[in-house]
């Protein structure tokens, strides 16, 4: 396969450290130095499902495609506004589509996973042309008196149409049961035939040190591996882009892989941690600065709850957007 089209969606209201500060026993400093964030976006009043349609359209346009074109929907999200119907077929109808729609649920690491399924559907010969749509809405699911996770998630929207093509060079997915140090739960209605148990409160729960260096550990050996399978050195990549959870874990990756300088792009700045959603934007963000180029390779890599990880080598076969987009896409650079 091959990316066609790319789009993003963000809610409108921001929220910076200092209002953090206002709700909760934090300061900008800690959490700029602990984290690198400065604000995020927050679901007000929107729903998952209009990101995720937001992302799609545009992606879609980008593509020069119409929804009656794809033969199916991907959406990786971590929780989408309803346990069901899923957020693939909320918006099937409002693309204009009518092929078949499923949500992949893999934290962090959902659009490489989506990637590679999409992938196999193309290659099979199920499927020519997919949309699919990380979109995420985790600051429902956050307990919001919690400071050491509260602080670090953002809600946002990120999407690719993806068609045939030669643009995955190599994929390398994982998983390791290890709800110990990271999990997310909210709680059900009560069912009268249940035992009284102890009620769990909703909300993410992690290690945050073990989260580091599990995530350091696998997103370092995913790459080399996919790097590995594509026969192009880690140094020969023209951008590497992980998930933004942690600005420190970016650079501890980098530094632990010898990247070329300049070529870790960042945006945890302005979004914060948007699990799946992180990737695609990253993506969005320096496609529209106008610095991916038709022949640029890609290390990417996402790792999450799980744990699940995954790394892909990509080459990008898009021209450069008509017009370069910034400031308000502003991105930093290891
Ligand atoms: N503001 C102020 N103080 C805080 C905050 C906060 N928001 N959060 C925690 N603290 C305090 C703690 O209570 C603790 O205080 P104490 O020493 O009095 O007990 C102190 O800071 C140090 O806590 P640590 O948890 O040891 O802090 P650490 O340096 O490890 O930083 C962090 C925490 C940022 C979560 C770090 O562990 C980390 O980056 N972990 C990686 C996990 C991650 O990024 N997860 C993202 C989601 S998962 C994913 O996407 C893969």
């Amino acid at each position: 396969m091959k990316i066609l089209g790319i789009g993003c969606a963000l809610p409108p209201q921001v929220v910076i450290n200092n209002q953090l500060e206002q709700i909760l026993d934090t300061s900008d400093e800690w959490i700029q130095s602990r984290t690198g964030i400065r604000e995020r976006h927050i679901l007000s009043g929107g729903t998952v499902a209009g990101l995720a349609l937001e992302a799609g359209q545009e992606a879609l346009q980008d593509s020069g495609l119409t929804g009656a074109d794809l033969d199916m929907i991907l959406v990786t999200t971590a929780q989408g506004d309803d346990l069901f119907p899923s957020v693939s077929c909320t918006i099937q109808q409002d693309l204009g589509a009518n092929c078949p729609c499923m949500d992949l649920h893999v934290a962090c690491a959902g659009f490489i996973y989506a990637l590679d399924t999409a992938d196999a559907y193309i290659k099979s010969g199920k499927a020519s042309h997919i949309l699919i749509v990380s979109a995420e809405g985790l600051s429902r699911l956050s307990d919001w008196s919690d400071r050491s996770t509260c602080v670090l998630f953002g809600d946002a929207a990120g999407a690719v149409v993806v068609g045939p093509g030669e643009g995955l060079l190599s994929c390398q997915l994982s998983a390791l049961s290890r709800r110990d140090i990271l999990f997310g739960t909210y709680t059900g209605l009560p069912c009268p035939f249940s035992p009284p148990e102890e009620k769990v409160a909703a909300g993410i729960r992690m290690e945050g040190q073990e989260v580091f260096k599990f995530a350091v550990g696998i997103s370092a050996a995913d790459l080399l591996k996919a790097a590995d399978k594509a026969d192009i050195p880690i140094a020969q990549m023209d951008w590497v882009l992980l998930h933004q959870a942690n600005r420190r874990i970016i650079d501890a990756v980098s530094r632990r892989l010898g990247v070329t300088p300049g070529r870790v792009p960042s945006n945890i700045h302005r979004l914060g941690n948007t699990s799946s959603a992180s990737i695609p934007l990253l993506m969005y963000d320096l496609y529209h600065a106008g610095l991916l180029e038709p022949g640029h390779v890609l290390a990417l890599s996402g790792f999450g709850s799980g744990m699940v990880s995954g790394a892909c080598i990509l080459r990008w076969d898009k021209p450069k957007p008509s017009q370069v987009k910034d400031p308000v896409h502003s991105l930093h650079f290891t």
